[in-house]
């Protein structure tokens, strides 16, 4: 397993390799980052992953400071998964000084997450365009929700309601929100921000769930923690 923490560095070494599999993430690796590895491996053959805690996605109110890091931790894991390349670039080698370009992507950005953390998606469209450009990779292996917040039983409780009803048959987004809703509120302490049953791709609200199924989120706060999770509801 190479590290590498440059760009230049990382092209050269790169052009080594034909069909690379890129797991883009922000260390502090857990079962879900593995298991997109493996995938990366199984479908590609050589993998790399690039652990960069990307200060731009962090709004000014977020802890981008505190945010976990464990980066031996982190290699030992790659290491014993046969990561071919990592790549561990700092923040002024992604960002040096006068860089003004950012990805902005409109509508699904404003949405949901994007409503709660204005910036957010600007920072992580501009970062994962940056990674692609550097890592030229065949696929990109991306997690559905950060695991680190799944301590929120209640969140996984209200989901798993909504998958029963829905498989049941429930279709109404309604009915469907109410029952998330009712769960969540069983949690004295959780502060809602938002239920929402959206289009899968656009992310608009529904008021029915058509047969390809629709994305079910949820994101509150227990005092200072925010917590979010989702699901696809389909058949
Ligand atoms: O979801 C993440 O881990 C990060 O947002 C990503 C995609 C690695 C970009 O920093």
């Amino acid at each position: 397993m190479q590290v590498i923490e440059t760009i230049a560095a990382f092209r050269q070494v790169r052009s080594r390799y034909t069909g690379l599999g890129f797991v883009p993430t922000m260390g502090y690796l857990h079962e879900g980052h593995l298991s997109l590895v493996h995938r990366a491996k199984e479908e590609c053959g050589a993998v790399a992953v690039s652990i960069f805690v990307n200060p731009t996605q962090f709004g000014p109110n977020e802890d981008f400071a505190g945010y976990p890091r464990d980066p031996k931790r982190d290699l030992e894991l790659l290491e014993k998964e046969q990561v071919d390349l990592v790549f561990t670039p700092s923040p002024g080698e992604i960002y040096p000084p006068g860089s003004t370009t950012v990805v902005e992507v409109g509508d699904v950005t404003e949405m949901l997450e994007g409503a709660a953390r204005p910036g957010h998606f600007r920072g992580v469209a501009t970062i994962v365009c940056k990674l692609f450009n550097i890592v030229q990779a065949s696929r990109a292996y991306f997690g559905q929700k950060d695991d680190e917040r799944r301590a929120a039983v209640v969140l996984y409780r209200a989901l798993t309601a909504a998958e029963k009803h829905f498989g049941a048959g429930e279709r109404s987004s309604e009915a469907l929100r109410r029952i998330m809703h009712d769960t969540l509120a069983t949690e004295p302490q959780a502060d809602i921000e938002y239920i929402s049953l959206a289009d899968r791709d656009t992310l608009r609200e529904l008021d029915r769930v058509p047969p390809r199924g629709a994305l079910a989120s949820l994101a509150m706060r227990i005092g200072k923690t925010r917590l979010i999770d989702n699901c696809i509801l389909e058949k």
